[in-house]
This record gives structure tokens, sequence and C-alpha cells, in this order.
């Protein structure tokens, strides 16, 4: 079996004698207390041993509704947002052409997302474009109680009924969301709808494999028994004390301790932009607390060694870098003569895109270790779905050993809450009296 590797002495180097050992050395109390779930937040471990236990059964459920909403509609919209969101995107935008969907040819339906912004354009435009075409809705949400997606459904669901009748819309609509509680819950069993559950003991930003991610991405046509199958077997390789996913955890702790408090994600795919996205929900939720936390930040590169590099290589001296390198991309594109030759690039000619990409990649990873910046590589053979699931189960696994390692509970988020009590407040939502009149004095 083929695995993502990690490659990590160009991080160590820069750690003083002794710090992995130091942090490796409580390892052990972080691996047992996941599998024996005395950890803190550990009524929250659902997504631990979730790739082996995903039956045939369950991804059979999941794709046989997915082929009723690709049989019936052109373009599905997922409405969620954060953890509910994220994972799907980062799935299908990794895996999709970028630009296929602009031109759809009717073999694959245009996933759209809504419900992650409270954007009137944004809702306006999306609105505009789903007149007359035949759209279908799935609305993911955990607490079935989010502003942002609840807004969306609103509208979608209006929509979807006004252009395609009550029933088709019955058909179309499909909820993600709790078993027993909230509106998205109340709404699916009064219209009707086919709905999926997410388990109570998985929070958002580890519910990828779940339906909240599942279904979207074998919406949009892609293979996600491949997927668990990836996530399965990194599970199984990450069970002891010493593997990539303790080495990641341990060494990005390390390096936290050594006053490097920011990481930066780097891809230099720009389909995997929102794979970024879900790592910095993934790890800033669950490390950003109690005063402590490494900043997750993400880049896409080379575009933004364009913005951001001149930062990266010169500016205040604690970051360091993760890159998500991709060995082999699944298209052949020569790079082209040119008669001219005006900018002088004939010398490539003939060269693979990603061989002048792969130069580029390891001509930065020696200016910015140059600078100051320890790497640390995650290298996957190919962008496909198995290791695609290999690369979650990595980052879920690693985030939560990673947090434990930081004396924090990685899978709660108080902290979240804080804005939406003062929005509320500010909108005078019912029971927020006080609230309301605390914050209006503030103003
Ligand atoms: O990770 C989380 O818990 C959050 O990002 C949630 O997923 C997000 O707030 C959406 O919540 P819900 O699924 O309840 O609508």
């Amino acid at each position: 079996m083929k695995t993502i590797r990690l490659e990590v002495a160009k991080a160590t180097s820069f750690l003083p004698e002794g710090a992995i050992e130091r942090v490796g050395a409580r390892v052990h109390n972080a691996q047992q207390s996941l599998e024996e779930a005395t950890c803190p937040g550990n009524d929250f471990l659902g997504w631990l041993h979730l790739p082996s236990s995903i039956t045939p059964e369950f991804l059979a459920e999941i794709k046989a509704c997915a082929t009723t909403l690709r049989a019936n509609c052109d373009t599905i919209v997922v409405a969620g947002i954060g953890g509910s969101y994220l994972g799907a995107r980062a799935v299908i935008e990794a895996l999709g052409s970028q630009f296929e969907w602009l031109t759809n040819d009717g073999s694959n339906p245009v996933i759209l997302f809504a419900g992650n912004n409270i954007g009137e354009d944004y809702l306006y435009e999306l609105c505009e474009y789903l007149k007359g075409r035949k759209f279908g809705v799935i609305n993911i949400s955990k607490s079935g109680t989010t502003t942002e997606t609840a807004l969306a459904f609103r509208l979608l669901k209006k929509q979807c009924e006004d252009q395609r009748g009550k029933d088709v819309a019955r058909q179309v609509i499909v909820a993600v969301t709790d078993a027993k509680r909230g509106a998205a819950r109340t709404t699916a069993d009064q219209e009707g709808y086919t709905s999926f559950v997410i388990p109570d003991n998985v929070g958002g930003r580890f519910s990828v494999l779940t339906p909240v991610g599942l279904l979207p991405i074998a919406c949009a046509g892609f293979d996600v028994d491949a997927l668990v199958q990836g996530a399965r077997d990194m599970e199984a390789a990450s069970a002891d004390d010493d593997n990539i996913v303790t080495q990641y955890a341990v060494l990005r702790n390390a390096l936290y301790e050594a006053g490097k408090k920011i990481e930066i994600l780097v891809n230099f795919q720009p389909k995997l932009h929102y794979m970024n996205e879900w790592w910095k929900q993934l790890y800033g939720e669950s490390e950003g607390k109690d005063g402590k936390g490494i900043f997750p930040a993400a880049v896409d590169f080379t575009t933004d060694l364009h913005s951001m590099g001149q930062w990266i290589q010169e500016g205040e001296r604690t970051i360091f870098e993760t890159v998500v390198s991709v060995e082999t991309p699944r298209h052949t594109v020569l790079f082209p003569h040119d008669d001219e030759n005006l900018d002088g690039l004939n010398f490539l000619e003939g060269k693979r895109v990603d061989e002048v990409n792969k130069m580029a990649e390891l001509g930065t990873q020696l200016a910015h270790v140059d600078g100051g910046v320890p790497n640390i590589r995650v290298v996957m053979p190919e962008l496909n779905e198995y290791y695609l699931g290999q690369l979650i189960y990595f980052f879920e696994r690693a985030c939560g050993v990673s947090g434990l390692l930081l004396g924090v509970n990685p899978f709660n988020q108080p902290g979240v809450e804080a804005y939406k009590k003062n929005m509320f407040a500010l909108l005078g939502k019912p029971g927020y009296e006080a609230e309301s009149e605390a914050i209006k004095s503030r103003l």
C-alpha cells in the first residue's frame, strides 16, 4: 500500500537538542487517552474509529441518494457552514475540474455552496443563477439552527418549490442533521425529505467522513468507497505511538514551544485551496483556546509567493510551513515553444509544467529554510480519493493528538458562540432582551 509521506528534516534542524524527545514523551498518554476515551472532550470522539466502522450498507445508502439527486438535478446547492461544508468543498474542489462546471456538459451536476455567509449580494446572485435550473438542495446543519444556513435554506426551499413544484422539491431536498433536534430535523420530518443523521459524538470539523461530506462528494460523482478506504488505512497506520500522525503532532508542538507560533499550510496546486480552508478550521477551532494555540494560516503557491512571499521570507521569524505536495499530477501539459522567445523561456520547452512547479517548490523550500522558516512536507503520491482519505484522517488524528499535547480540549469550541450572542442581542432576538440592553449601552 502506498501512503502519504511526512518529511521533517528541514524542520527538526531548527529545534534545540532534546525538544522532540521532550514533547514525544507525552505522546503515549495522548494516544492512550484518545483510545480509552479518557481525554477532555471524550464525548466527541466518534471520528476516531469512524472510517473502520463505516459499513458497505451505509455507503450504499449515500450512493443511492446521490444517484437520485444526480438524476433529477442539473445543479445541487450544498447549504452549510464551517464543519458542515468545508470538508465536502475541499474534496470536491481537489478532485473536480476547475472549469468543467462553467460549461456543464450534463455528465455531472454543478455543485454550488451556500449558507456559509450572510452576503446579501451572494444570495441574490445565487437565486438569480438558479432561476430556470433544475436544482436540488442538501441542507447540512448539525444543530439545525445556524443562522447563515437557515437563511439560505429558507430562500432555496421556497425557490425550489416554486420552480419545481412541492412534490419534486420533496425528492430533491435532502437534510443532513441531528437525529432528533433542531429546525432542520423538524422540517425534514414534516416535509418527508430523505435525511441523514450527523452522529452526536462527531463535531462539525471532524465530520467530513459522515454524510456531511460523503453525500455532497458522492453527488459530485466521486468515489466515496476509495475515500473511506484511504481514511481506514490511515486509521490502521496511526494506532501506535510512533507514526507519521504522532510525528507531525509532536513536531508542530516542539516548534510552538520553540517560539514558532504560526503554521502556514502551503499547497502548490490551486485545487487544494479549500483543503487549506478545511485544515484551518480543524486546527484553529481545536487548538485556539485557553490563551494558547498555533495560529493556522494558509497560502496557495506559487500564486501567493507574489503576495505573501516577502513576509514569509523576511518577516517576524515566528512561522513554520507545512507543505502538502502532490507527487504526480493527473494531466500532462508541456512547456510550449515560442519562435520569438521574447520571455527567454524556450530553455524550458518540452518540459512538463509540473517539473517547473516542482523546481519552484524546491527553490521555495530552500529559500525559506535559509530565511529561518522550518519546513515540513506531507507528500501525496497523487490527488485522488484514496490519498485524500488518508490525508483527511492524518490531519484529523494529528489534530486530536496535537491538541492534547498542547494541553487543551481539542474537541470543543466555546469561543464561537460569542459573536452569535452579540449578533442576536443587536438584532433583538426574542429571549435576548437583557443582552440587547447591555450591548446597546456600549454603542
Ligand atoms: O465545527 C463546528 O462545530 C462548526 O464549524 C460548525 O460545523 C458550524 O458552526 C455549523 O454548525 P451546524 O452544523 O450546527 O449548522
